[in-house]
């Protein structure tokens, strides 16, 4: 039988997720709930579903699996709310808008029979999977340079309120801080300058990291640059060797010395594709039809929040900061 799927928040990622879901034979999407209820309607009678008004309408739906893609504020709320139902969890980044609420859920995600997993897309995007393929085959990174010039952080309107989306750091760093450990291994210490031009939260970013192992790396962001492609971009410098992913669309890979550059494009595939959002769904769903582990752990999202707080805290202090050691899966 079908996984019986039930989404809060019908804005742009909930419609993400649930269109992704429900082109699934493993899973149905039974019903939509957004404390918007028109929108809620829009999406579940565009999907075959049911509309309900929060949270428990879902779960009185016999959902398996709850996808959380409301603004940040009420994710560690909802999430743990339906872990204590024995609902399975797919909640959008970042888990939490505190480390005190995230630890919270994080214990709660760890609690045996527990599903949990937070969506780090870039992990399931091809660009990412590719790098990750030529770190498998052999390339060390001893420095990295990323850069994530977020055009306009003022749409959707809730994100530039610290109180909701829990800041910058929160609503769009965490996912290269996730891609920095994944790519390059354990973050040992930090220092950052931060500024706040435009929005009531800090968005202009100049962070360093030192890693063990001893590579480095510059991490520069913004909320106020225009869309100018590659928004994103992340270069990887070996030994007289390179990476560089633009976007989510293409990888430039150097081998160095007399060989050939190779250039992978990505950039016709479809968005759901491109930025991992379908096999990101596809391999929740294996993970939870096989009992197996979800693809990435609550540790690890736990992880991306520990580091954003001890960035907040360098920018603040004026100093660099040691992290601890990351988990071990
Ligand atoms: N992984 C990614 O690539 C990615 C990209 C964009 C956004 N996100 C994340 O997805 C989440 C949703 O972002 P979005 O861009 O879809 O926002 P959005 O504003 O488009 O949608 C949020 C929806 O939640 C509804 N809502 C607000 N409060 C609610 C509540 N208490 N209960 C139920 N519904 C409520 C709103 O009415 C709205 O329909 C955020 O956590 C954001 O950080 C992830």
């Amino acid at each position: 039988m079908a996984v019986r799927i039930g989404v809060l928040g019908a804005g742009q990622m909930g419609r993400t997720h649930a269109e992704v879901l429900s082109r699934d034979p493993r899973a149905s999407v039974v019903a939509v709930a957004d404390a918007d209820a028109e929108r809620a309607a829009r999406l579940a009678s565009a999907l075959g579903a049911r509309a309900v008004g929060d949270l428990e309408g879902l779960v009185a739906c016999g959902i398996d699996l709850l996808v959380v893609a409301t603004p940040n504020r009420f994710h560690a709320e909802a999430a743990a709310r339906a872990l204590e139902r024995g609902v399975a969890v797919l909640c959008e980044k970042p888990m939490a808008t505190s480390l005190k609420e995230a630890r919270a859920l994080f214990e709660a995600a760890s609690r045996p029979g527990a599903f949990f997993v937070v969506g780090h897309n870039r992990r399931h995007a091809p660009v990412y999977r590719r790098v990750r393929a030529l770190l498998d085959g052999g390339f060390r990174p001893l420095l990295a340079n990323l850069k994530m010039h977020e055009g306009d952080y003022r749409t959707p309107s809730w994100v530039a309120d610290p109180a909701v989306s829990g800041g910058f750091l929160y609503e769009n760093l965490v996912h290269f801080f996730d891609l920095l450990e994944w790519l390059i291994g354990p973050v040992a210490e930090v220092s950052c300058l931060a500024r706040g031009p435009f929005y009531a939260d800090l968005n202009d970013f100049v962070v360093s990291f030192a890693f063990e192992g001893g590579a480095i790396a510059a991490l520069t962001a913004t909320g106020h640059a225009s869309w100018l492609h590659p928004a994103e971009k992340t270069e990887l410098v070996g030994d007289h060797a390179a990476i560089v992913v633009e976007g989510l669309d293409r990888v430039i890979h150097s081998p160095g010395d007399e060989a050939a550059v190779a250039i992978e494009d990505f950039a016709r595939l479809s968005r759901e594709e491109r930025w991992g959002y379908r096999d990101q769904a596809a391999e929740i769903l294996a993970a939870y039809l096989s009992g197996a582990k979800p693809c990435f752990s609550p540790a690890r999202a736990l992880r991306t929040l520990e580091i954003a707080e001890a960035i907040a805290a360098a920018a603040r202090e004026g100093r660099s900061l040691k992290l601890g050691p990351p988990p071990s899966d």
